[in-house]
């Protein structure tokens, strides 16, 4: 039995595989603030450091899962059905064999996103996190948010930050299994805090971020310093948080991401995901920094930037990015 498949069974404890009806859940997608990059165990996703994401509420995966009528599984994308061999359906069927009571089982998925595709932000998160939780309510186990949390983290490591609205902080976690290793929601609202994704390339990016850690970890000479940089982030993120300190946030942020992509940049073969409109959009926002502007960014594994900024300098933002795509994650 794999070793993803053995904490399911942990997880569930006994738990029967009644599938019944059809049960729908949503979850947001997010944005990691200070990043995750590297694992420590490849099959459980489990990271080396935590990470501390901001969930982008109403932007997210809707999915529908029931028990199809014969074996293999039907998955429909936006109202799309797929072919089995695409990477989406094939995503999801290694995802939702964990789940699987016997071979002959089949699962209708019907998934919707709101994430506008287009837009920069992954929707591999929120879809992972979704499915663990209509997982639970297909089969009604009932299980709590931590343990969501962990299965979903089975799909795709963000994805265990999907689970929860606002601040969400993910434990890295040392047990060999991983069942210290789940994300929770942070006590803290800013209502006025904006997320703004900037679009300047939608290609298939060149690495994914499985490779991508990999690599990172196996040959980037920097790597050793990274833990310690997440730690002293962690901290000072929380306590930006805490006083709601804007221009602290923002510098940690930008910090980390420049961080994880100087850690990309010194990987053997390097990964620069930057295009030339990537840095032109760097320079651009550190110049209306320097006039006064309240801006910062982040990007995680793609040449698109994230803005970060508060709801006051909504117009002026737009101003310089007309076709920055807002979000406002606390409603
Ligand atoms: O969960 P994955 O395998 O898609 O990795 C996410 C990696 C980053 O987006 C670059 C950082 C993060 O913390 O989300």
């Amino acid at each position: 039995m794999s070793a993803a498949r053995q904490v399911v069974q942990r997880i569930l404890a006994g738990r029967e595989f009644q599938a019944n009806g059809t049960a729908k859940a949503y979850a947001p997608a997010n944005i990691a603030l200070v990043k995750y990059w590297g694992k420590r165990d490849e099959a459980l996703n489990l990271p080396v450091t935590g990470s501390l994401s901001i969930s982008l509420g109403p932007l997210g995966s809707h999915v529908e899962l029931a028990r199809a009528e014969s074996a293999g599984d039907r998955v429909w994308l936006n109202g799309q059905p797929l072919p089995a061999d695409s990477s989406f359906a094939r995503r999801a069927s290694a995802f939702l064999d964990l789940f699987r009571p016997a071979k002959d089982f089949g699962f209708a998925l019907k998934a919707r996103n709101t994430v506008p595709t287009a837009a920069g932000f992954a929707s591999s998160a929120s879809g992972f996190a979704a499915l663990a939780k209509a997982a639970d309510g297909l089969f009604g186990w009932g299980l709590a948010a931590r343990e969501l949390s962990i299965l979903a983290r089975l799909g795709s490591g963000s994805a265990a930050r999907s689970l929860a609205d606002g601040f969400v902080e993910w434990q890295a976690g040392t047990a060999a299994d991983g069942l210290d290793s789940f994300a929770e929601r942070l006590d803290a609202e800013w209502p006025e805090l904006r997320v703004g994704a900037v679009v300047l390339c939608s290609d298939e990016k060149p690495v994914g971020s499985r490779e991508g850690m990999k690599r990172s970890v196996e040959t980037c000479e920097f790597y050793r310093e990274w833990p310690g940089r997440v730690a002293r982030d962690l901290a000072a993120l929380k306590t930006a948080i805490a006083k709601k300190n804007f221009a602290a946030l923002g510098e940690v942020a930008e910090g980390n991401a420049l961080a994880m992509h100087a850690l990309m940049a010194a990987t053997l073969p390097p990964i620069v995901y930057a295009l030339p409109e990537t840095v032109a959009a760097m320079r651009t926002i550190w110049t209306a920094r320097e006039a006064g502007l309240a801006l910062w960014f982040t990007m995680d594994a793609g040449p698109n930037v994230k803005l970060l900024f508060e709801a006051k300098d909504e117009s002026r933002v737009r101003e310089i990015f007309p076709a920055v795509e807002v979000v406002a994650p606390f409603g």
